[in-house]
């Protein structure tokens, strides 16, 4: 059942090429328009989102994150990341207008379902992003926009997380499309880079040696340090958080730029701090911007490893390591940026002997608040 991989994980993993490509199938006619026919809301009532507020836990979250960039560069509307338990005992600012997307693997998390409750019950228009097929969130929203992941058995959610993106992404292309705009004409050539991206992945998958050896010397060590900016952050986030479910050593996500603000005490000789670096072609030169960090951090001691598109050699003067992967736009990088961090993480709990699948105190759905 573990397709000869020793851990549903790590077959997890190597299954996100097919997550990702079977979230895109069937979503765009003949001419690429995406054509959502299992959304149960109106066009019209799309339209007329003024404001969207994305609910979610854990690793959902952090792909909720992803989406508040792309989909207010896309579809120009404002986007709220709340976590569920925060969104549900605030005094949210929601009406008729407002377009609540819920993010869930399982479908069942108990503190998503009461969000989305709250959110029906101030009269938002829902939608629930899931991978579970007649799960309990799909079933108390208004619409439902299914991840094609498959199955997910370990614990550390990884190709739920891609397929998450990646639904987040068509979301934000179809409202950018039937809002007209700036960007509508881009939705047929994003849609078409994305088909792109599995292969990409396996590739990437292909070249992780190094990563997993990485992982296997750092066995003893007691905390990491992820940076990222834009896009980049949430993946920083999720690197952390990978780390501390799986190895139990702590770990921090951090957006680059806040580094100045406080986080760059931290840093001493030896401390291991991963850089997602924008690609070069981010717009206002975030990739500059995160270079000069890497050289900052790297002056102070740390052991700086370095996640960078193929050909960026500007990094390669402050890095200890450089973890290279493919390019491709820059909203899209994420799901390539986050597999090293899956990879590391699985590693370094194998190095330690834990159990991967299963870690200590940790339920696969959350199903009380
Ligand atoms: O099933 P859900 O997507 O609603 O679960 C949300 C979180 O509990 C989940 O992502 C959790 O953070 C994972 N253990 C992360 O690996």
């Amino acid at each position: 059942e573990k397709g000869g991989y020793a851990t549903f994980m790590e077959k997890e993993i190597n299954e996100q090429p097919h997550a990702v490509a079977d979230t895109l199938l069937g979503r765009t006619d003949e001419s690429g328009r995406l054509v959502l026919d299992e959304l149960r809301i109106s066009e019209e009532q799309m339209r007329a989102v003024d404001k969207i507020v994305v609910v979610a836990c854990g690793t959902a979250a952090y792909a909720g994150m992803v989406a508040k960039y792309a989909i207010e560069h896309w579809a120009r509307i404002p986007v709220e990341v709340a976590l569920a338990h925060e969104f549900r005992y605030a005094d949210p600012v929601v009406d008729e207008r407002t377009l609540v997307v819920s993010i869930s693997q399982s479908g069942e998390t108990m503190d998503t379902l009461m969000a989305v409750k709250h959110a029906n019950d101030l009269g938002a228009l829902t939608i629930s992003v899931c991978n579970t097929h007649g799960s309990t969130i799909p079933r108390e929203s208004d619409a439902v926009l299914y991840t094609h992941a498959g199955p997910e058995i370990a614990v550390a959610s990884t190709k739920a997380f891609l397929a998450q993106i990646t639904a987040c992404y068509i979301l934000g292309l179809y409202l950018a499309q039937l809002r007209g705009g700036t960007y509508a004409d881009d939705a047929a050539s994003v849609m078409h880079e994305l088909q792109d991206i599995p292969a990409k992945i396996s590739d990437l998958l292909g070249r992780m040696d190094r990563v997993k050896e990485i992982a296997r010397f750092m066995a003893d060590t007691r905390s990491v340090l992820f940076l990222g900016r834009n896009v980049g952050f949430p993946v920083a986030m999720e690197g952390a958080l990978k780390l501390k479910e799986l190895a139990y050593i702590h770990a921090e996500g951090f957006a680059a730029g806040e580094l100045k603000h406080g986080p760059i005490a931290l840093i001493d000789a030896g401390q291991p701090v991963f850089i997602i670096v924008p690609s070069p072609d981010t717009p206002h030169e975030l990739h500059k911007k995160v270079v000069s960090n890497i050289q900052e951090i790297r002056a102070r001691g740390a052991r700086t490893l370095v996640i960078a598109v193929d050909g960026d050699e500007d990094v390669v003067p402050f890095a200890d390591e450089v973890i290279r992967v493919p390019k491709c736009s820059p909203l899209l990088q994420p799901l390539l940026t986050v597999v090293p961090l899956q990879v590391f993480a699985l590693q370094l709990s194998t190095a330690k002997g834990l159990d991967v699948d299963q870690p200590r105190n940790l339920a696969k759905s959350v199903t009380v608040e």
